[in-house]
């Protein structure tokens, strides 16, 4: 069993630079697929999620050259399948993002159905009906989906119920090679978004407005390869950036752009944290206590629920009581019982939770309910009075690339480390 440990109480300070956004770097993998060669992505993160983007890639007939960990050189000349299992989609869910680049490449496509997960049942009727306006028809069976277009994929006009982000990713996907013009409306406008329609655009796609809530997409005949860097991870970096706001001294946080967590930042700031935006980077710090804000997630530029876990962490210490709000993922506060563990006094009441602040964490075993609970856990260990074990850590290096390391260089007393597994002999 693999944990991770923390002793709290050393001094977190210092820099560091974060990688690609793991959120983007997935779609531009499957984005790849869309024109036949070989497309470079520099600037990603080296992490499991990415790995198994790589073997769907692969098990579709791609070839991957990994340079420097960093940079990937897919080349999709030889891709002559167009499914995807479920033993490959029930590691990550993202491996649906190649519905999209799929159904444009080949007009059909077969994913396995995605599951639930730790955070809700995130269901996909929202692709599925935008694909069926393009004239995509689907067969569910035997937990599979089959899409195609016997009659070509055309434009249209899509509103979605709700700006879902991969709804969005794969109807742009869908729609680059359509015949006509494809409207999202009430489109996701994360910059994640931006950086599929940047890399679509610079492969020859002819698609504006992406980053607002109306994308338009002209249909074009083909996409040639390029080489793309991708966008830094604005969560990552936000989770850096809490710590600094938890453990007081600054720390500094490069390779983002700080406009991506517009809204995290002014909360902060409403919570007595100090903030220094750069162009390329930012700093946190504390010189008070941390006082109590209310949280709501929605959508970008709304309060991001990929920062909702490390936030309840900071919350959990500030002077007073407030409530979190999640509006996005109906089961995203499995870590709310984990920080009561370690002395936090949170209630949870259906999609609000109530947090009493209290005055200090207390070092305990816990378990990693999902990728952000799990690295707001490290982060509560860090100011724990005594060890923290983390457990279930899987999650985390689904989405961090050496955040022990990382932890490390800043000051901190960690250490990953592998336990026996305990004895369940009945
Ligand atoms: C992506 C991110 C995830 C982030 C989320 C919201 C990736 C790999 N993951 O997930 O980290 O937390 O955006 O910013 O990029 N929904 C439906 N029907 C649909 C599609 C979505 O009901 O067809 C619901 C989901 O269950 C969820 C909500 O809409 O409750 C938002 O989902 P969505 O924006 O699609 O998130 P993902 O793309 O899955």
């Amino acid at each position: 069993m693999d944990v991770i440990k923390v002793e709290g109480g050393h001094p977190i300070t210092g820099e560091v630079t974060v990688e690609g956004a793991k959120n983007s770097a997935l779609k531009l993998m499957a984005a790849t697929l869309m024109a036949k060669g070989v497309s470079t992505l520099t600037n990603v993160p080296d992490i499991a999620d990415v790995h198994v983007m790589g073997k769907v890639l692969k098990n579709l007939g791609a070839t991957i050259e990994v340079v420097n960990e960093h940079e990937l050189k897919i080349d999709t000349t030889n891709v002559d399948s167009w499914e995807t299992p479920y033993d490959l989609v029930v590691q990550m869910r993202a491996s649906t993002a190649v519905l999209g680049p799929l159904l444009s490449r080949f007009g059909k496509a077969v994913v396995a159905m995605p599951g639930g997960c730790n955070i809700g049942a995130r269901k996909i009727d929202m692709h599925i009906l935008g694909l069926e306006a393009l004239g995509v028809e689907f067969k569910i069976d035997h937990g599979n989906i089959h899409a195609s277009a016997p009659h070509g994929i055309h434009g249209a006009t899509v509103t979605l119920a709700f700006a879902s982000v991969g709804a969005t990713e794969n109807l742009m996907m869908a729609s680059v090679f359509a015949k006509g013009s494809t409207t999202i409306d009430n489109a996701a406008r994360e910059p994640e978004i931006v950086d599929l329609a940047n890399l679509l655009n610079e492969m020859g796609a002819d698609i504006k407005g992406a980053g607002s809530p109306v994308i338009e997409i002209n249909g074009v005949s083909e996409l040639h390869p390029v080489t793309h860097a991708v966008v830094g991870d604005r969560i990552e970096a936000g989770t850096f950036l809490a710590i600094g706001a938890l453990c007081g001294e600054p720390v500094k946080v490069k390779g983002f752009d700080p406009r991506h967590l517009g809204l995290v930042l002014k909360k902060y700031e409403q919570m007595g944290i100090r903030v220094e935006r750069g162009s390329r980077e930012c700093t946190c710090w504390r010189e008070g206590p941390i006082l109590p804000a209310d949280i709501q997630t929605l959508p970008f530029p709304g309060f991001p629920t990929d920062m909702q876990a490390q936030t309840m962490c900071l919350l959990s210490l500030c002077q007073g009581s407030c409530v979190i709000t999640e509006n996005v993922f109906e089961n995203r506060f499995m870590l709310a019982s984990e920080l009561n563990r370690m002395g936090a006094d949170i209630t949870i009441e259906g999609h609000h939770a109530i947090v009493h602040g209290v005055p200090a964490f207390s070092g305990a075993q816990v378990k990693s309910p999902d990728l952000r609970g799990g690295a707001a856990l490290v982060m509560a260990g860090l100011v724990a009075d005594g060890e923290t074990v983390v457990s279930a850590i899987h999650h985390i290096d689904r989405g961090y690339e050496g955040f022990v390391p990382k932890l490390v260089s800043l000051g901190a007393k960690a250490e990953r480390d592998t336990l026996p597994d305990l004895d369940h002999e009945i």
